[in-house]
């Protein structure tokens, strides 16, 4: 089989995801169904697609979302790129006899969600029926179940099915098993859509949900399954708890916020990077941040060269590096949670010169996550809050990409979702 390439516009990762599917089958796509089945796509959900299959490539949709399964629910879905949310019918699964059914309560907006609802990575297939920091009342368990009962509260973050069988999964890292399914815009394994927490109940495998402690408010704590273990699996995993250390926090939205009081609460030295000198006061008196720099303000960020040992990158949008790697001392960490549409430029020297480490982390393993609720419970960490009606959503949608919220929007699903 002949590769042909000419006249394509394909980056390196494009073509290697090309050249797997041409060398795996002869039956596979030519390079240029291919090219306009994915007209724009770009290095990141290539990557993605290199563990996991499109949702739309395996999506069955036999039936229509009303009907998939037996029980009806609702919410609200984005029906195309506009993302734009509005009432959405569709149905879940029985509860199986492993199974725990949530009365969904509250669920956190994250900058996910309007990624996804907006299609910025390129793999969202709709309706998406976004929310991943969900917490509920727990209305059903399965004859298997163990963990719960009905009445417990209880949380549901950003994956809601893995192999259980390989490495990542037997290390506790489903987060990083090959097949995890997260919690919305994805492929279940009956071949159904996942759709996620901005609707009425949700049906979940009990190893995908955990325990909400009693004394954690079940709005303000909500963010914290998504934008409290994506912070606190780095903080762990890359040493950065140390309290001799100095940390960057880059972003001071709402991963960025909390990824300031976890890393307090380890007794690290903690320094906000942000574009948003309005946001200073509130970040030293109320977070509790030892300094602030203003990003844009070349003299300050002068000034910390070489101060840190390590930075958690929060930032949704493109951002130049070059500044933040200047920020650390030599073998610092510069850890990347946030997920920037566009590549970002690495410049070899500094990291070079410093034997600095760029890295990444994505969110983390059920039993962290466990881990992490349990630790925010017993030092009082919460998100920062805006709680919105289930009507506000599009306009908080408007106020997220403009970094206008201090710092997260729960929506207050059990008394202003109403049914269609
Ligand atoms: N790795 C993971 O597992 C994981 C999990 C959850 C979310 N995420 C990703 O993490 C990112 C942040 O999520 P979030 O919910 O915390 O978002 P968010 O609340 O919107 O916060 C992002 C912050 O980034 C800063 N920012 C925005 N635009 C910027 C720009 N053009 N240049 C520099 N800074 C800018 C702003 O902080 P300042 O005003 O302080 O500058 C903003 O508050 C998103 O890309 C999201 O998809 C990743
Ligand atoms: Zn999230
Ligand atoms: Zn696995």
């Amino acid at each position: 089989m002949g590769l042909r390439f000419k006249n394509l516009d394909i980056s390196g990762l494009n073509l290697l995801i090309i050249m797997t599917s041409v060398v795996s089958s002869d039956t596979s796509p030519s390079p240029t169904l291919y090219k306009e089945r994915r007209p724009q796509a770009n290095n990141f959900n290539l990557s993605f697609s290199l563990f996991s299959k499109l949702p739309s490539d395996r999506r069955k949709m036999l039936k229509s979302p009303e009907e998939e399964h037996p029980q009806k629910s609702f919410g609200w879905a984005a029906r195309d790129t506009s993302g734009v949310l509005s009432p959405f019918k569709f149905s879940r699964r029985a509860n199986g006899d492993e199974d725990v059914t949530l009365k969904i309560l509250y669920c956190g907006i994250c900058h996910s969600d309007l990624h996804t609802l907006k299609n910025e990575w390129d793999f969202s297939f709709y309706p998406v029926l976004p929310g991943h920091e969900i917490v509920g009342v727990v209305t059903e368990v399965g004859k298997k179940v163990t963990k719960f009962k009905v009445g417990d509260n209880a949380g549901v973050g950003c994956i809601v099915g893995s192999c259980r069988a390989c490495p990542s999964c037997k290390q506790d890292s489903e987060n990083y098993c090959p097949k995890m399914i997260p919690t919305y815009n994805a492929i279940y394994h009956d071949g159904t859509p996942t759709y996620g927490g901005y609707s009425d109940m949700i049906v979940v495998a009990e190893h995908f949900v955990v325990h909400f402690p009693d004394n954690l408010p079940l709005d303000a704590g909500a963010p914290l399954l998504c934008a409290g273990i994506t912070v606190y699996s780095p903080l762990k995993y890359f040493g950065l708890t140390e309290p001799s250390l100095h940390l960057g926090v880059v972003g001071l939205g709402g991963l960025g916020h909390v990824a300031v009081k976890f890393a307090k609460a380890f007794g690290v030295k903690v320094t906000v990077i942000s574009t948003s000198p309005s946001k200073e006061k509130e970040a030293v008196e109320r977070l509790g941040a030892d300094s602030f720099l203003v990003s844009r303000d070349p003299k300050q960020m002068e000034a910390a060269m070489g101060t840190m040992d390590g930075i958690i990158d929060t930032v949704s949008a493109t951002h130049p590096l070059m500044p933040l790697l200047g920020l650390l001392k030599s073998h610092g960490k510069l850890v990347m949670v946030g997920l920037p549409v566009q590549p970002l430029e690495l410049p070899a020297i500094p990291l070079v010169m410093g034997r600095k480490i760029v890295t990444g982390s994505c969110i983390g393993g059920m039993k962290e996550t466990q881990e992490m609720i349990d630790f925010a419970a017993k030092h009082n960490i919460t998100a920062d809050i805006e709680v919105i009606p289930m009507d506000y959503v599009n306009t908080a949608m408007e106020r997220l990409v403009k970094a206008d919220v201090r710092y997260r929007f729960v929506i207050d699903i059990a008394n202003t979702l109403k049914a269609p």
